[in-house]
């Protein structure tokens, strides 16, 4: 073996052994670069003779062309290899089930109102919804409620720091009585021509729910929590068509024929008289107590104003019923606060 083929023998296991493109430039250093082992052959050819020059210089090439072979194929060979580790490093396994969304499910809450609003529904009530951010004038002045009325008060009531454009306070509704208003103005507007041709102006039937808001929290009272308001207006709607509807409403509603209603006199400004309605099951877990569930009464001729409506032609009874008081007892809940947790072990539950 001569000192060429030892040459190229060293720089193929030298290519052969770096592992990385940088040692292999490093590599190609030694043999081609400016002070590199060819690079000094090469050097050396002046002190030759010019017949030797000629077969060696030949000769150092021909070693050179073959170093550059070598490069070549091991410049190659990284490439690749550095090309399929990223590949299986980047491998993706079809194989494997696909991460799946969990199922959604609707909120007692939810499921409960939308059971409510599909009894009434059942007995000829629109359903309307309506701003959470409400003005002074809505959430009090129009329902009979005085300036120096206590549910007015910051201990009651959130109020935000803003004035809407005729300058009225707003505030996070504390009821959904406000819908009255609104949708009997909206009814009064849409029958305002038909009324002054002599003909006799169609029913308000609706309920509204919603979210209300109140400065108050234990374990049962929620800063936050649903009510469903319900409003029937005719030419002489009573407190007996009251409580025929929603003594109707809580038989389909628990599903029992086997319960009292019972409407305990109460106040309030926007309706007179007013009453807290009551049920009380005759079997069941919930047997012999008295429960709450509504706050009702005939509707103020006050208040039949704000609705601009005559009060001698439109009569009726309006009532507030808390939506998530009867999703806890419809669903054996005794803690309110379990509502608005999102514990999903407690949310699974209704699914
Ligand atoms: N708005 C009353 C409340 O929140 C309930 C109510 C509504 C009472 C309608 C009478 C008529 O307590």
């Amino acid at each position: 073996m001569n000192d060429l083929d030892s040459l190229l023998a060293a720089a193929e296991s030298d290519f052969a052994a770096a592992q990385q493109g940088a040692e292999l430039e490093n590599a190609k250093a030694r043999y081609l670069g400016r002070t590199g082992h060819l690079t000094e052959l090469l050097k050396g050819l002046g002190a030759l003779p010019p017949e030797e020059k000629k077969t060696r210089g030949a000769e150092i090439n021909q070693a050179k062309a073959g170093i550059e072979a070598l490069l070549t194929a091991a410049r190659e060979r990284l490439s690749r290899a550095e090309l399929e580790t990223q590949l299986r490093a980047e491998a993706l396994d079809v194989t494997l089930p696909g991460r799946q969304r969990g199922m959604g499910g609707l909120h007692p809450v939810s499921r409960t109102i939308e059971r409510i609003e599909a009894i009434f529904a059942s007995m000829g009530f629109d359903v309307a919804e309506g701003p959470e951010i409400e003005t002074d004038w809505m959430s009090f002045t129009a329902l009979n409620n005085p300036e120096n009325h206590p549910a007015r008060s910051m201990q009651d009531t959130f109020y935000v720091d803003m004035k809407d454009a005729e300058g009225r306070w707003l505030n996070l509704r504390p009821h959904t009585s406000p819908m009255q208003v609104r949708y009997a103005r909206m009814h009064a507007a849409r029958y305002a021509d038909e009324v002054s041709q002599g003909r006799q102006m169609p029913e308000v039937r609706v309920i509204a729910p919603g979210r209300v808001y109140r400065v108050d929290s234990d374990a049962t009272h929620s800063p936050m929590f649903h009510q469903i308001e319900g409003l029937w207006l005719g030419e002489n709607v009573s407190f007996k068509d009251l409580k025929v509807t929603f003594s109707a409403f809580v038989r389909e509603f628990f599903e029992t024929d086997d319960f009292d209603v019972r409407f305990r006199p109460s106040f309030f400004p926007f309706t007179e008289p007013s009453a807290e309605i009551d049920i009380r099951f005759g079997s069941g877990p919930l047997a012999g107590r008295w429960l709450e569930v509504a706050g009702s009464g005939q509707v103020h001729p006050n208040v039949v104003r704000s609705y601009n409506l005559d009060p001698e032609t439109a009569i009726g009874f309006a009532f507030g019923m808390g939506a998530d008081r009867m999703a806890m007892l419809r669903y054996g809940i005794d803690d309110l606060r379990l509502m608005f947790d999102g514990d999903l072990r407690f949310l699974s539950q209704f699914q």
